[in-house]
């Protein structure tokens, strides 16, 4: 069934940016203007009968042509919904790419751009990455993610901030439960009992809710889990010994070098661009028992850490960082960390990594454990907890370790680059229909969509 515009489309428009403007608007100018003209909420929407995206308001078209003429980031999205926060005034949105599996689950991100064209290439990235990541998971879930841009409304003090991510809860309720919601980058557990106390549709929220917090933990286990198998798949044995640069000394980095460290890893090198963060690891991680840490402060866009002579180099900091400037640099055989995206290009950029020898073993492959942490709350915890301990470990052949194998061994097979390999079956598995709903996400973004919803709330 086609989606078409619901009754809320604005009957006229008082600014009419000519196409490039809009996209190159900084996020507070943008929901400025979006104040200006009296929308409060819109979306795009792709309408599959007639293939092509549905803005809300023709004052958005620019943004639907954006996505229509692009190649590298829309992906047949199944819609966007963004607001400006009622009280806050925050830019707040949802990236919805899938949903045949289930719910488009993914985390939030609290994150500042220069344009809005940045803000909604980010979010249809990650929301693209969790459909992917989801799928190889075997999780019943869609891939979704929401971005707030900071930077916009009012300030972040803690009253503030909690404000925010209760406005982004009445944000889910309003979308009907089309995106479940988790931690991000720049989100905290306590936002999630913020965004909790609006919306029954998060995850990841405080154990003391009844959630199963902070991710982290468990997604450096993963992490760890990939590299083993990168590692069997070359001949050079286990962890012991072994160097490791890791980029982003953040929850994942802290929690990968402990699990590092417990494997018998000679050496870790790290950077962060925060040096608080480069301190406190330093004395969490001393030297000792034939281990050692180093952390060096690095400028944003310093990036020489990959460069660094290691075994296994894990970017666990931003995207977009495997690229024609560093990839060269690149002395490891083997990348694999947890940080989203790391391919500023999926197409050329794996390529140029296989074509340098380098084994990339890609974030949504080994990354998974975050999600997986929080995708089965609802059905209550046990510790240890078999279904996750099954992702963890070697007998199911889905576990991040044999996957893993099972990717590189086809990728050396049929010559392709691994991240290809596992991009081709993430995304056949990303078609199956949830074997309960179907795929009821779309059909709620139908409704949402009929019954005007930009117009509402
Ligand atoms: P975080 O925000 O706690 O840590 C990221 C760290 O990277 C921060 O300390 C930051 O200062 C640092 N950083 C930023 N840019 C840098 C640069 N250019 N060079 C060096 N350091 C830099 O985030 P977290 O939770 O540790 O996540 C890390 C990555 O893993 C992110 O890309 C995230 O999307 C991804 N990820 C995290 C999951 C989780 O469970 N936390 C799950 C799946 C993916």
């Amino acid at each position: 069934m086609g989606v078409t515009r619901g009754p809320e489309t604005a009957p006229q428009v008082r600014y009419a940016p000519r196409p490039m403007d809009l996209q190159t608007l900084s996020p507070a100018d943008f929901s400025g203007l979006l104040t200006r003209e009296g929308v409060r909420r819109f979306y795009l929407v792709w309408d599959p009968d007639a293939e092509r995206v549905l803005a809300s308001h023709p004052l958005l078209d620019p943004l639907a042509r954006l996505f229509a003429e692009d190649r590298r980031d829309f992906d047949r999205h199944e819609g966007v919904f963004v607001q400006v926060a009622p009280d806050t005034g925050v830019l707040q949105g949802v990236f919805l790419h899938r949903t045949c599996r289930g719910q488009g689950a993914g985390g939030v991100r609290f994150w500042g751009y220069g344009t809005i064209e940045e803000y909604l290439r980010d979010g249809l990235r990650l929301a693209k990455g969790m459909t992917l990541k989801n799928a190889l998971a075997g999780l019943w879930w869609g891939g979704g993610k929401g971005v707030i841009a900071r930077g916009t409304g009012r300030s972040e003090e803690p009253a503030a901030r909690r404000r925010i991510y209760e406005e982004y809860g009445a944000l889910l309720t309003s979308l009907r439960g089309c995106y479940v919601t988790a931690e991000d980058v720049g989100t905290a557990v306590e936002d999630m009992a913020a965004v909790f106390s609006q919306t029954r549709f998060t995850t990841c929220i405080p154990p003391a809710l009844g959630g199963s917090g902070n991710p982290s933990v468990p997604t450096a286990r993963g992490v760890v889990r990939g590299m083993e198998a990168a590692l069997a798949h070359l001949g050079k044995g286990g962890l012991a010994g072994k160097t490791v640069a890791v980029q982003g000394l953040g929850h994942v980095g802290e929690a990968l070098i402990g699990f590092l460290r417990e494997r018998g890893v000679a050496q870790v090198v790290g950077t962060d661009v925060d040096p608080g963060r480069c301190a406190t690891l330093r004395d969490r991680f001393p030297e000792g028992g034939g281990f050692t840490f180093e952390a060096r402060p690095a400028a944003r866009g310093d990036h020489s850490i990959l460069a660094e002579p290691a075994d296994v180099v894990a970017p666990c900091a931003t995207g977009g960082i495997l690229s024609p400037e560093t990839i060269p640099t690149i002395q490891a055989p083997i990348v694999c960390g947890a940080a989203n995206n790391q391919l500023l290009d999926p197409e050329r950029d794996d390529l140029l990594l296989a074509s340098r020898g380098i084994l990339y073993l890609p974030d949504f492959l080994v990354n998974r454990m975050g999600i997986v942490h929080c995708a089965d709350e609802q059905y209550g915890s046990l510790t240890p907890d078999p279904r996750l301990e099954a992702h963890l470990g070697d007998a199911w052949e889905n576990s991040i370790y044999n996957l893993s194998l099972s990717v590189l061994a086809e990728a050396q097979r049929t010559g392709e680059p691994p991240a290809r390999v596992a991009l081709r079956r993430a995304e056949e598995r990303s078609f199956e229909l949830h074997p309960l709903w179907g795929h009821r996400g779309a059909a709620i973004l139908r409704s949402l969509v009929a019954d005007g919803w930009s117009s509402s709330g």
